[in-house]
């Protein structure tokens, strides 16, 4: 047996690493031991949502690398990066039934080390929506993400549609930067009554969480006209607005109808388009999305 193949079969389960270089190595000599590895990034305080991409990794790859590291680049200045939940006992004890193999959970420092200064943009696709409200947000995502499949070089990386331009974002770094990973789009995990799972679901009040239902609601508004054959995305939007203001908690940020590549607005529904919103609920901040889609059987 060869050190590498030593090296992974010998690792308890799941193997806890903090430091970056010792992440690469067990990568890259699982990877010489012909595994199949899939990276699952997280910022932690696990639910459902993540679980399912985990099951994805674990389903289609030999193994599974866990990523849980509140990223600061991500969050605005005014943003929640001090209060995000990190509770890294309650995510082990969520992944054990998952027989992850790894799991790599940096501090800040080993991260972002002193002296850190080079950053990742991707230019158009993050500018609008998120970005236009989050202006500092992606190149965040972006370039922490990229560190991640640097530390962690896998085969395939896996991330839910929840956040939909970030999977675009994602995508289009990996594109123009040739990075050799495969990306994976996974559907959103819902609540029973249909919200959108989300670590923030944890900062609303009783009656906060009541008034987020609307953001699916609203969606569902959607989904349903669109399926009636409605095209007009501005008599769809008026039904999809006064479903997410029905309640006096939630203030919106935006809801639109947008191409599925670009983002950019639609006027027409013609195939496949997707809808953002994005709405306040008191003082929590939630994202959904869904495609709509206009029904085969009805001409154009
Ligand atoms: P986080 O919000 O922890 O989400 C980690 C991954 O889980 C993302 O790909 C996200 O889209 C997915 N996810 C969250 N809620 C989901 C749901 N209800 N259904 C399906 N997937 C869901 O997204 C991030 O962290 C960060 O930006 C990160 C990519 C880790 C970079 O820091």
């Amino acid at each position: 047996m060869s050190r590498e193949t030593a090296f992974y079969l010998d690792s308890q389960t799941p193997r806890i690493i903090s430091q970056c270089e010792a992440m690469r190595e067990w990568v890259q000599s699982a990877q010489r031991a012909g595994k199949k590895i899939g990276l699952v990034p997280t910022m932690g305080a696990l639910h459902e949502g993540h679980l399912s991409l985990v099951r994805a990794a674990r389903e289609e790859c030999d193994a599974c690398v866990v990523t849980i590291f509140v990223n600061p680049t991500q969050f605005g200045p005014a943003e929640d990066f001090e209060k995000y939940p990190r509770d890294l006992q309650s995510d082990l004890d969520l992944l054990a039934p998952y027989g992850v193999e790894a799991i790599f959970a940096p501090s800040p420092p080993e991260m972002y080390p002193p002296g850190f200064s080079t950053y990742v943009e991707v230019e158009e696709i993050s500018l609008q929506w998120e970005g236009a409200s989050r202006p500092t947000h992606f190149r965040g995502v972006a370039t922490v993400v990229l560190k991640l499949f640097q530390v962690a070089p896998a085969n395939v990386a896996y991330f839910g549609q929840k956040d939909y331009q970030q999977t675009l974002v994602i995508r289009r770094m990996v594109k123009d930067l040739h990075v050799p990973v495969q990306i994976r789009v996974c559907p959103i995990v819902r609540e029973a009554d249909g919200l959108a799972m989300s670590s923030r679901n944890a900062y609303l009040s009783h009656d906060e969480r009541q008034a987020a239902l609307q953001l699916s609601r609203c969606l569902k508004k959607g989904e349903e006209l669109v399926g009636q054959g409605i095209r007009s995305s501005a008599e769809v939007l008026t039904h999809m607005e006064q479903t997410l203001i029905a309640s006096p908690l939630v203030q919106v940020d935006y809801v639109v109808i947008a191409d599925p590549e670009t983002l950019q607005p639609v006027e027409q529904i013609d195939t496949r388009v997707i809808a953002l919103v994005a709405a306040r609920v008191g003082k929590t901040r939630l994202i959904d999305n869904a495609f709509l889609e206009m029904p085969e059987s009805l001409p154009s």
